[in-house]
């Protein structure tokens, strides 16, 4: 035996919350002396982070697991933890269903991983999943980026969609304060980063839950007005938010985006559903008349701003002619990426319940029709970039092509060019695009943006 660092290793499901709250247990891990392993096969202490959105995303974690629960019969000081929503939904369940594991921790808990951990340490096995006001943090997150990172703007979700797991798991919203914000940005400008994006799973609901005031004594209600506040922050040259709610977006965002120049281009508002009456099933709180609205506006603002969705196919009791309504907004809209999903029924939530459900068949016919849709009209999206310049940063080298570098457009679009990373890492460069693939760019390099390092 050498006497080297005990190893972890992370694996990762789900949506950016997951990931950002991965990075942070990684930096505590690291902070405890921890060395980071990429095989999980070779690691002291395993930590899934999981997702319950679809059953499939569950079924996953639990084959994961069920490998890594048998190495723990040889090899007993194995340390295996289960966080995130999973954790979450099953809590002691969990325990029962793998009996090898040592730690439950649901989201809220991520930042407290370091005393769960001890706990276990000690000899215990841990569940942690009742809800807790979540703690500012002061361990640095081990980010994967040099360039681009997260930040956390607020936690969890009061909206109740009817097929939704995401409020039991994440909790009720929880606001991390202006200041708190601030400063976790402008460290992120003195340690070289150039985008950041704030994260939400409603963050139009940002606020709500504060005294409406910062330390300065600016007046801070929503989203709107913290973009305001954090958009000079000094290094920082793009900043991206997500996720937005359609029944609360409104025009002062849509303007403070178009005139606040760090704020890219770029819209990531789920729809869900092109039908009224689905809607209203689903609890979503608009009609496809609002939706249509919004989208209209913020392309009245900024007519080249991208826009992105979520969808969801064969919610229970969805009529063929109800699903043409989806297809209709898809067609209509023209967005330039859409993530789609066939329902899945989820413990605890409303609709999981009622017995309209559809069957797999139609489900899966419903979301190939969608898919077919939505991929074309990508592609007619992506043909818009042909022979502009675009600004670029650069993230990374193109893993397929080490004489290429690659990063994104301020509408999101990945894009590859020639170039050196050691030079270009973290550069905004002027790219002329010649070539486009629905849902990526290459284009040759005009011009590199000098910026100022601090
Ligand atoms: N907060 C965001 C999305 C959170 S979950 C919002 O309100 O839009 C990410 C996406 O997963 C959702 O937009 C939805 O399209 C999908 N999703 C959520 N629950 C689902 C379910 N039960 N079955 C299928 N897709 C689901
Ligand atoms: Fe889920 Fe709706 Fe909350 Fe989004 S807004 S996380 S879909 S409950
Ligand atoms: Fe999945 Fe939890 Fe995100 S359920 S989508 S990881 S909030």
């Amino acid at each position: 035996m050498t006497t080297s660092k005990r190893q972890y290793h992370i694996t990762t499901f789900g949506c950016q919350m997951n990931k950002a709250d991965s990075e942070r247990m990684a930096g505590v891990l690291e902070d405890m002396g921890f060395e980071w392993c990429q095989d999980p096969n070779n690691a002291d202490v395993i930590l899934y982070n999981t997702c319950t959105i679809r059953d499939n995303a569950e079924q996953k974690v639990y084959s994961y697991l069920g490998r890594q629960a048998k190495r723990k019969h040889d090899q007993p000081d194995l340390t295996l933890i289960v966080a995130g929503c999973v954790a979450q939904q099953e809590g002691e369940a969990l325990l029962r269903r793998v009996p090898e594991l040592d730690l439950v921790m649901g989201p809220q808990h991520a930042n407290r991983l370091k005393d769960l951990l001890e706990s276990v340490f000690e000899g215990n096995q841990v569940v942690a999943t009742e809800a807790v006001h979540i703690i500012e943090d002061i361990t640095q997150p081990r980010r994967d980026s040099t360039v681009t990172a997260w930040v956390n703007v607020i936690y969890g979700c009061n909206e109740r969609c009817t097929y939704c797991v995401v409020p039991n798991v994440r909790g009720v919203e929880q606001s991390r304060t202006p200041s708190a914000i601030r400063a976790e940005m402008e460290e992120l400008g003195r340690q070289g980063y150039k985008e950041i994006t704030l994260l939400g799973q409603n963050i139009d609901a940002y606020g709500r839950d504060l005294p409406g005031v910062t330390p300065e004594g600016r007046h801070l209600n929503n989203f709107t007005d913290l973009l305001y506040y954090v958009h000079d922050v000094p290094g920082i040259e793009r900043l991206r938010f997500a996720t937005s709610h359609p029944r609360y977006f409104t025009e002062r965002l849509i303007q403070a985006c178009a005139e606040l120049p760090k704020v890219c281009e770029h819209f990531h508002i789920p729809f869900q559903s092109g039908d009224n009456e689905l809607l209203k099933a689903m609890s979503r709180g608009y009609t496809h008349e609002k939706y249509r609205r919004i989208i209209d506006t913020i392309r009245r603002y900024m007519p080249d701003a991208s826009i992105s969705a979520d969808v969801i196919v064969g919610f229970p009791g969805e009529t063929e002619a109800q699903f043409e309504n989806t297809l209709k907004l898809v067609e209509d809209i023209g967005f330039d990426m859409l993530n789609t999903a066939a329902y899945s029924p989820r413990p605890g939530t409303p609709a999981a319940l009622w017995d309209n459900q559809l069957s797999e068949e139609i489900k899966s016919d419903r979301l190939q029709r969608l898919n077919h849709l939505g991929n074309l009209k990508v592609a007619e999206r992506s043909q818009r970039y042909f022979g502009r310049i675009e600004e670029v940063l650069v993230e990374d080298q193109n893993p397929k092509d080490q004489t290429q570098v690659m990063g994104r457009t301020g509408g999101n679009r990945l894009t590859f060019f020639n170039g050196n990373i050691q030079e270009l890492k973290g550069q905004l460069v002027k790219v002329k695009i010649t070539e486009v693939r629905p849902f990526s760019l290459t284009g040759e390099p005009v011009e590199v943006r000098q910026t100022v390092l601090q």
